[in-house]
């Protein structure tokens, strides 16, 4: 869609953080029945970030990201409007943001978490441009976080080889409508096909409350389970199309991408979303082989990356595509203004 603007929006900054501790391929190959060979020819991941004992969660890695972005913006959290957290992995049901809005004191700042797995930053950077371009507040903090090793089957070869931990985070501030850089989006949902990549809630045997007077039946959320072929046609069918109805409809083309940021799922589906648009490989920015599929944190920390070497520059556009479990599936077209 693309939006009418009463007032612009743009990218003031950004700011990520990951686990110290690092996995190779070499140790999860220790674990499970696979090998560096396979994972690194099949994904192009080499090594990912998990959190590893009690010492820090998921609100820790999204205030690390949060606190470099603002820093980087010169802004004190007390400036934040609205944060939204986006997050599959929250450290609780009811909701991780206003744990976050404490952790960096961002107390005049309303909070909440949006959940749309890997393509939770996208429709969240959608959400806040909204807030801000309807005129209701000026500076927002979007983070996309996410600790999937907590709900990784180790044992499941097909899954523990991809995920990783991390958080990226990025300041939306309101500007006049001739400088506004969130240009149009195309966000789709397919909720037929949600078997396809889950952490379903399983209930559980209760024994006890079976001939209770309230036979309410309980249980828990267990690990992802994906089929990994269906998500993989998924992708490369629907993120090509997805991005083509997006520049489309801001009579932008192929050719006028500067930089190609996709979810960072699988190199293999990186390079075949970048052959079908006919975009240059070298337009991808990747930083999967260090990190693997961090799910909502993947974009944001690519991103933050790629503004740290200097690569992207003012007026270059970036499109923007995140896909996985929903199946939710989203691009945003931005304009690099700062
Ligand atoms: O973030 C949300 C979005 N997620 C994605 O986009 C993920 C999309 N899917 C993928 O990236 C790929 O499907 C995977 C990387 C998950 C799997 O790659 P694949 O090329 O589709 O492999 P496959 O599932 O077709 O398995 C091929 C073979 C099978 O053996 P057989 O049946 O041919 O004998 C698997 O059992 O590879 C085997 N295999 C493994 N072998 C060594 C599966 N996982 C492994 C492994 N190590 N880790």
């Amino acid at each position: 869609m693309k939006p009418s603007i009463m007032q612009g929006a743009r990218i003031l900054a950004t700011g990520s953080a990951v686990p110290d501790n690092c996995i190779s391929n070499q140790t999860i190959s220790n674990i499970v029945d696979t090998s560096n060979e396979w994972i690194v020819t099949r994904t192009g991941i080499k090594e990912r970030r998990v959190l590893i004992g009690h010492d820090k969660s998921l609100i820790d890695l999204a205030a690390i990201a949060a606190m470099r972005a603002l820093d980087k913006s010169s802004m004190d959290p007390l400036q934040i409007d609205l944060i939204i957290l986006a997050t599959s992995s929250p450290n609780d049901l009811f909701g991780s943001a206003s744990q976050l809005q404490d952790k960096i004191g961002a107390i005049n700042a309303v909070a909440f978490d949006l959940t749309a797995a890997c393509s939770g930053f996208v429709l969240a950077l959608v959400t806040a441009t909204q807030f801000i371009q309807n005129g209701s507040y000026t500076n927002i903090l979007v983070v996309g976080a996410d600790v999937l090793s907590k709900w990784t089957d180790w044992s499941d070869r097909s899954t523990c080889i991809l995920f990783g931990d991390g958080a990226g985070a990025a300041i939306l501030q309101a500007c006049p409508s001739n400088e506004n850089g969130i240009l149009g989006f195309q966000l789709d949902t397919n909720g037929s096909q949600a078997k396809q990549l889950s952490i379903a809630y399983e209930e559980e045997n209760q024994e006890l409350l079976k001939d209770s007077e309230l036979p309410i039946v309980q249980g828990s959320f267990k690990y992802i389970t994906m089929n990994g072929k269906e998500v993989y046609k998924f992708a490369v069918s629907e993120v090509p199309t997805s991005i083509l109805k997006c520049l489309d409809l801001l009579s932008l083309s192929s050719q006028d991408v500067d930089w190609l940021l996709l979810h960072q799922a699988n190199e293999r589906i990186l390079h075949a979303v970048a052959d079908r648009l006919s975009i240059s490989s070298s337009k991808l920015i990747s930083n999967l082989s260090k990190y693997g599929n961090t799910s909502a944190a993947s974009i944001p920390l690519a991103l933050d990356e790629a503004l740290q070497k200097g690569i992207i520059k003012v007026d270059d556009i970036i499109v923007i595509s995140g896909f996985g479990a929903g199946l939710t599936w989203g691009t945003v077209v931005i304009q690099w203004k700062c």
